[in-house]
Order: structure tokens, then C-alpha cells, then sequence
């Protein structure tokens, strides 16, 4: 990583940390995705982590919230936020998103939140390996960018491993086939 990479971090930390909360509920983002108590949940792409603990505290002390970013400084910072919250229910995790080291059907639900704009070329794999993990009754939630809905569904169910049952809130919610 870069010296340009950790400044844009901080400058993206700055922003979600102090501004995301005027405009966004993370809490009711979440719940409208469909977590659940009890669930395992992959965040994709949790940056400086302002869904990370909200989603912690949704799927409680049996359920795990797997916090993954390819950004260290990302990681670092979601860690100290677990540090300080006391939860024990984060993991985080520095991968690539198409290749976790997540067992197979191991989670309920992945959410791609602030992140599909980043994922576009590398779309088919990602979901190749959502498909992998997912247990058989499992989703994917999407917040919807600026790139063309029509667009991304076609290209999410064009995969043949996923189909769209609703949309809602600025999300896309597909389960698995
Ligand atoms: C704009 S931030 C969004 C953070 C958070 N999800 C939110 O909405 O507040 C996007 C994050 O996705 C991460 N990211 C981009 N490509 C990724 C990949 N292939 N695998 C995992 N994380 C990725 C970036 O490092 C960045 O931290």
C-alpha cells in the first residue's frame, strides 16, 4: 500500500466516520438486508467499518460478522473499533474477495455495501466464490451505485448462480441457486 492509498484512507475514513451517520442508518440498512440474529455474515469491502459493529450487535453473541478488505489500514481500523467496542463476535479479514479463505456453505448472508462500483471486472469470479461460501438458503444484498440496475442484474443472474427476489431501499437481494 502506497502513501497515496493511506491518505485516500483517512480522507475515506474521515467521511464515513463523520458523515455517513447524518444521512445513513446503518442499523436499519442492515435489517432491511435481512441480518438476523444468530447469522454468519461476510461484509465485503468494510472499509473504515461503519457497518461493521451495528452488524455485530444485530446477529448477537451466536451469530459472526466476517469483516473483509483487501485495504490494511482498512483492517487495522475496523480492528481497534472492535477492540474498543468489546464485541466478540468480528473477525476481520485481508482478502481479496474472490478468493476468501471462508468454508464452503458456511454463511447466511454476504452484503456488498458501498463496494460494487469496485467489483464490476471482477464480477463473475467474486460471485463465483459468494456461491462457495453461501449456505444453500443463502443471500447476496447489493447496494445499488450509479452503474445501471438493468445492467447489474443481468450480469449477477446472467451468472446462473444467483436470482433477484426483491428490491428494496437502494438494494438488490438475490439468493442463491
Ligand atoms: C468505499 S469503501 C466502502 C466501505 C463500507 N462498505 C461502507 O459502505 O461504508 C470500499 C471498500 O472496498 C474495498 N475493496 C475494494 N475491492 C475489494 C476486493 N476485491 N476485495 C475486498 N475488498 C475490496 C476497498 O479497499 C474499500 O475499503
Amino acid at each position: 500500500m502506497s502513501l497515496h492509498d493511506r491518505i485516500e484512507f483517512v480522507f475515506i475514513s474521515f467521511i464515513h466516520d463523520k458523515m455517513y451517520s447524518l444521512f445513513m442508518d446503518a442499523n436499519k440498512m442492515l435489517l432491511a438486508a435481512g441480518l438476523k440474529k444468530g447469522y454468519s455474515v461476510l461484509e465485503v469491502g468494510c472499509g473504515p467499518g461503519f457497518f461493521t459493529l451495528p452488524a455485530a450487535e444485530i446477529v448477537g453473541d451466536k451469530g459472526i460478522i466476517y469483516a473483509n478488505d483487501v485495504n490494511p489500514f482498512a483492517i487495522k481500523k475496523v480492528d481497534k473499533k472492535i477492540l474498543k467496542s468489546g464485541l466478540n463476535n468480528v473477525q476481520t479479514m485481508l482478502e481479496d474477495v474472490t478468493e476468501t479463505t471462508l468454508k464452503e456453505q458456511s454463511i447466511n448472508l454476504v452484503f456488498f455495501f458501498g463496494v460494487i462500483h469496485s467489483l464490476m471486472n471482477i464480477l463473475e469470479k467474486t460471485l463465483k466464490e459468494m456461491h462457495r461460501i453461501l449456505n444453500a438458503e443463502g443471500s447476496i444484498v447489493i447496494q445499488k451505485g450509479k452503474q445501471s440496475t438493468t445492467v447489474l442484474v443481468e450480469r449477477v443472474e446472467g451468472s446462473g448462480l444467483f436470482k433477484l427476489v426483491e428490491e428494496k431501499k437502494r438494494m438488490l437481494i438475490f439468493e442463491k441457486i
